[in-house]
């Protein structure tokens, strides 16, 4: 998809969407606001179920891949759940990804980091697109960094051996990306908790399905 193109989603959805194109992938992002009702719905659940997991260094997660409820199942956090695709649908055909298909909340997560706490490197096996929602984000509390996943196919390049690009986030970004790309936080510097909620897309068969004749008829890819 075009700058163009996407410059007409942003008119109709009224919102500012930053498309960066990390190593010619384009990583979607867009503010959509903080709900103090379900930050206070998620610090429950970490004092309930909240875990170590072994792609954080500190930092909590809630259970979702021992047995414990992903967050997109709960009433409380439907409207979000539902806005966000909205978005990601936006960045599936933006990303090239065939339109036959819409993608749908496989799973979702939390974690929490403080002070000295991050997220190793890593991708998200299994997800054509994933998307990170930061409902609290204050100053110094880590960005998120991209890796190159060209690395090894430019190695005889004259680059730097710097590889990461980083995006600054703040309370209500949202960003969508794909599940391949490896990623990571720098650690907090601060005392103030960092919070994200993770999400892995999958798909299905669009909804009514778009027929052969009218993915001609009106170029859809
Ligand atoms: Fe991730």
């Amino acid at each position: 998809m075009t700058r163009l193109q996407y410059y007409g989603i942003m008119t109709m959805l009224r919102m500012k969407v930053d498309i960066s194109t990390e190593y010619g992938i384009p990583i979607y992002k867009v503010n959509i606001g903080i709900n103090t009702h379900l930050i206070h719905h998620v610090e429950e659940y970490f004092s309930r179920e909240g875990a170590m997991h072994h792609l954080e260094r500190g930092g909590l997660s809630t259970r979702t891949f021992d047995g414990g409820m992903h967050l997109h199942n709960i009433e409380e956090f439907k409207d979000l759940s539902a806005d966000i695709i909205k978005h990601a649908d936006v960045y599936w055909g933006g990303y090239g990804l065939d339109r036959y298909y819409e993608p749908y909340i496989k799973q979702s997560w939390s974690n929490r980091h403080y002070r000295g706490n991050e997220t190793l490197s890593h991708i998200h096996s299994g997800s054509p697109i994933v998307a990170t929602y930061y409902m609290q984000a204050p100053e110094d509390s880590g960005r998120i960094y991209f890796e190159n996943p060209l690395e090894y196919h430019q190695c005889h390049e004259p680059r730097s051996n710097d590889n990461r690009r980083y995006i600054d986030i703040e309370d209500g970004t949202l960003l969508i990306f794909p599940g391949f790309l490896k990623h990571g936080t720098e650690a907090s510097q601060t005392d103030l908790p960092r919070t994200v909620l993770s999400i892995n897309f999958g798909y299905e068969n669009r909804k009514p399905v778009i027929t052969y004749q009218r993915k001609q008829n009106e170029n859809i890819n």
